[in-house]
């Protein structure tokens, strides 16, 4: 009964695959998109989609006249360049050094709080900050029909013809203090008894390493294969796949902050600052047992962490996937901070993996990622890791101090309402009325919009 219903379900739903195959308009795929020039695209876009020409003067508008050319090798079938606002946040002192911190972002108020906290911190010794450690790893997934206590035997012999077969890939690697730390045999059980990961454990000096990770465990697959047929030809060695692997818990940096609890004063608000600490101690505990808060806890640390990653031309979806990944280790999706509070101290550490590089992929060749990383005095990658945590860990710190005592809303909206009143064309003139205004009015859209119209004397619509 149960198969046949499922039969019945299955075949009703290729049937409706087949109906909706059969209205796709397959004359109008765009065909050869990508060797058309820009104009080209555009044109076919318009076309296409119907859309009007005044949109044309807005991807044109977005193109750069000097270095077009260097945004379209990062890319394909490039028609524009989106711009996001690259903001400084200055006053940072992480471990007694000072910087100004690059960050591109579109998130009103993410660069201010950056800054407000940076500030603060920088009167009470500033941000202290270790890497833990530095290690990548890559996957070799294989499936054979080789025993894994066999496997496991060889695996000496293995480790090392592997390592002697990529040395020319490695060496320069290895000048710059990186290369191959090890390798571990993982069986797949989960799967079968046929499937293998090699994973390996690389250090890349002061790049990411993931061109670096990828080329040496291509090769060092064809070596295995090569390497286990010569030992016994009647078994089968089949490469599945060969990447590196963005979880990174073994590339890992901690950000503290520590001041005496009286001195958080500045950030209290209404409250005295031992009930302030308090507070901020609950919102740790929420985010740390709540896995909804967890993530918007973290979602605030990575408001900074991004805004960085993007400004020195970092793979930000990387660094996404893995600090989730590891936010996510025990099997339930946690805070990344930690908090301890004495009679008399305050101390907030944020431990996070940051996987990032200060040379090759787009580090030099985009020319803001570049200047970012000379405003930041051409940091080593460590040095990075530790300065894109102390971005985090300043706008989480002022997302936490604003929740506990004012809300958000309140600084937020205010940030808001300079972007509704440019929506609405408003004049200087008006933007200061309504800045007075919204100083003790609640900003939304439809309050700024009522006040312009009152601004405007005119019953006509905005
Ligand atoms: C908004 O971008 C970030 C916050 O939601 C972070 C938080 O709730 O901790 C304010």
């Amino acid at each position: 009964m149960e198969s046949s219903l499922n039969e019945h379900y299955f075949l009703g739903h290729i049937h409706d695959v087949l109906m909706a195959q059969s209205k796709i308009p397959t004359n109008t795929m765009i065909q050869g998109f990508s060797k058309r020039s820009q104009e080209e695209k555009v044109d076919i876009l318009l076309n296409n989609f119907k859309l009007p020409s005044s949109l044309k003067q807005t991807l044109n508008s977005h193109l750069h006249k000097n270095l077009q050319d260097t945004y379209n090798q990062f890319s394909e079938n490039t028609v524009s360049n989106f711009y996001l606002p690259y903001g400084v946040a200055p006053n940072f002192i992480i471990n007694q050094k000072e910087y100004a911190i690059p960050m591109a972002i579109e998130e009103s108020s993410v660069v201010a709080a950056a800054a407000k906290a940076a500030k603060f911190w920088s009167r009470l010794g500033g941000f202290q900050t270790k890497v833990i450690s530095s290690i990548k790893e890559g996957q070799l997934f294989f499936t054979s029909d080789w025993k894994f206590g066999e496997l496991k035997e060889h695996m000496p012999y293995i480790h090392t013809a592997l390592i002697q077969g990529i040395t020319d890939l490695t060496q320069s690697m290895e000048q710059r203090g990186g290369g191959i730390v090890d390798m571990q045999l993982i069986p797949i059980t989960d799967i079968d008894d046929q499937s293998y990961c090699l994973q390996v454990h690389f250090e890349t000096a002061d790049s990411m390493g993931a061109n670096f990770i990828n080329t040496c465990l291509e090769r060092m697959g064809n070596h295995l294969c090569t390497i286990l047929e010569d030992k016994n030809k009647t078994k089968q060695v089949t490469i599945d796949m060969a990447i590196l692997s963005n979880y990174t818990p073994s590339c890992m940096v901690e950000c503290t902050i520590s001041c005496p609890i009286h001195s958080l004063g500045a950030y209290a608000g209404n409250y005295t600052s031992q009930e302030f600490a308090r507070r901020f101690e609950k919102a740790v505990l929420l985010a740390k047992h709540n896995t909804p808060r967890a993530v918007t806890h973290n979602k605030g640390i990575m408001n900074g962490v991004d805004a960085v990653v993007m400004a020195t031309g970092n793979d930000y979806r990387a660094i996404e996937a893995g600090v989730h990944a590891y936010a996510a280790r025990s099997g339930k999706y946690s805070s990344l901070t930690n908090i301890t509070l004495t009679d008399e101290l305050f101390t907030y550490t944020l431990t996070l993996p940051l996987a990032l590089g200060t040379v090759g992929g787009l580090t030099k060749i985009h020319p803001l990622a570049h200047f970012s990383l000379a405003l930041l005095g051409n940091p080593s990658a460590y040095e990075l890791m530790q300065i894109i945590a102390s971005a985090g860990m300043a706008n989480n710190f002022s997302a936490i101090a604003a929740l506990v005592t004012s809300g958000i809303q309140q600084g937020h909206m205010k940030m808001h309402l300079s972007n509704i009143l440019f929506t609405f064309n408003a004049s200087d003139d008006e933007k200061a009325k309504a800045f007075n205004y919204f100083n003790n009015h609640t900003v939304s859209h439809s309050a700024v919009k009522q006040f312009l119209e009152s601004e405007r004397h005119t019953d006509n619509e905005i």
